[in-house]
């Protein structure tokens, strides 16, 4: 529980958050993690009322998860199961957020970003940053790439002038972008280029996590692998936490630590990126597996592909018991009525599933599903200067 500080500051002590009940993140992880989701609830208001009254659509319904320090935890799931909603939480821009979510500061301190302190704000805002999907609307057109990234400068830092400057053309070339351009326009830039301005923003600051929100999703392939080695180089080289928000599992498998699914607003399976594909827990996790493209395709059609009946539920009318069931094809009587609690079935394995431990589910690595010649992991060249338009 938070203490409060003579300020009114809602300051946490060091040994908070505590790590998830359910027993998540791998044990070589740092002894607590850097941020700490509890009970995350988030209705969105819609038009018209059901019986009990004005309708909502829960788009995150009771999510608890953990972020350890250094590592990359994936999220995925389906269109719609909530992965922005919760990203946009954790940067507090979804006011309509209920539960906690705990960061622990460069300093100690853990604010929980649903409760803080406008004077803590700046604070926050400095450690925890975001990259975008689309850098095409999320660049201002009409700023500068100085005024664009040296925003977070101006107002978190109160940076002006020269030093501001240097520190703009010290990141830009930090992501491969020529600080010579300080002045262009997004316009001026390709894709990827854009890309790493979205990047170079987040970085400036000097933050600790970054959420990721489908960052290399509206990328080509060649500039997605890019991309992909810049955020890795910028891992290694800064310590730097992600939450790598992806609905592409074959890019998660390859950059990722762990992997949380998320399903119509819940966490249904939380492992260790290796563990998941290779023997998933969750029903639903077995079925997103198994739509991941084989890369030789020699071997395309010789895995046996686990087909999803039917749609996504309405979020606004999620169906009793586990809300997978309608859709399971491993459901029993007990799945119509009960929704499964969250367990640990080994240590960083946490599953919501009735039946987990009984099935046999199909991973990636299981007979006549493995490619002899699996997909190179991005490499690590340095990132390309010139891209096109520049
Ligand atoms: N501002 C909003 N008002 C009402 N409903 C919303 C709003 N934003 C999102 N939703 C609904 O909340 C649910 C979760 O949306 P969210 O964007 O978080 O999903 P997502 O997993 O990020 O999807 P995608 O993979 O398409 O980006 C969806 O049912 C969506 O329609
Ligand atoms: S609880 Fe039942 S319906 Fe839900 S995922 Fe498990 S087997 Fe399927
Ligand atoms: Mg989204």
């Amino acid at each position: 529980m938070p203490t409060e500080t003579p300020a009114g500051a809602s300051v946490h002590t060091p040994t908070d958050p505590s790590p998830a009940p359910s027993g998540q993140g791998p044990a070589e992880a740092a002894d607590a993690p850097v941020l700490s989701v509890r009970g995350l609830e988030v209705d969105y208001p819609v038009r018209g009322r059901s019986r009990s009254g004005p309708r909502h659509v829960r788009a995150v319904a009771g999510v608890d998860l953990d972020v350890y320090q250094g590592e990359t935890l994936g999220l995925v799931g389906e269109s719609g199961c909530g992965k922005t909603t919760l990203g946009s939480s954790i940067m507090r821009a979804r006011p309509e957020a209920t539960g906690s979510i705990r960061y622990r500061a460069a300093d100690g301190r853990v604010m929980d970003a649903l409760d803080l302190p406008a004077a803590e704000a700046p604070a926050y805002q400095r450690e925890v940053r975001m990259v975008f999907q689309d850098p095409h609307s999320s660049l201002n057109p009409r700023m500068t790439l100085r005024d664009i990234v040296g925003e977070p400068l101006r107002m978190l830092l109160g940076l002006r002038g020269e030093e501001l400057e240097a520190r703009v053309r010290q990141v830009m070339e930090r992501v491969g972008l020529h600080p010579d351009h300080l002045r262009r326009y997004p316009h001026a830039f390709s894709g990827g280029q854009r890309q790493r301005v979205s990047i170079a923003r987040a970085l400036v600051p000097g933050p600790r996590l970054v959420v990721a929100d489908e960052a290399v999703s509206a990328l080509d392939t060649s500039v997605r692998s890019q991309i992909l080695n810049l955020l890795q180089d910028l891992q290694d080289d800064l310590g730097l936490t992600y939450l790598f928000i992806s609905h592409d599992l074959s890019v998660v498998e390859h950059v990722c630590d762990r992997v949380a699914v998320m399903y119509l607003g819940r966490i249904v399976e939380v492992a260790p990126a290796e563990d998941l594909f290779s023997a998933p827990l969750h029903p639903y996790t077995e079925a997103l597996i198994s739509a991941v493209p084989l890369p030789d395709p020699r071997l395309r059609g010789t895995r046996a592909r686990v087909r999803l009946s039917g749609e996504v539920p309405d979020p606004s009318q999620p169906p009793p018991g586990c809300p997978f069931h309608p859709r399971c094809r491993y459901a029993t009587d007990l799945c119509a009525t009960e929704e499964p609690a969250t367990r640990e079935t080994a240590p960083g394995r946490t599953v919501a599933c009735h039946h987990a431990e009984e099935l046999d589910l199909l991973g990636i690595t299981d007979p006549g599903a493995t490619s002899t010649n699996p997909p190179a992991r991005a490499t690590r060249e340095p990132p390309e200067k010139q891209e096109k338009n520049t």
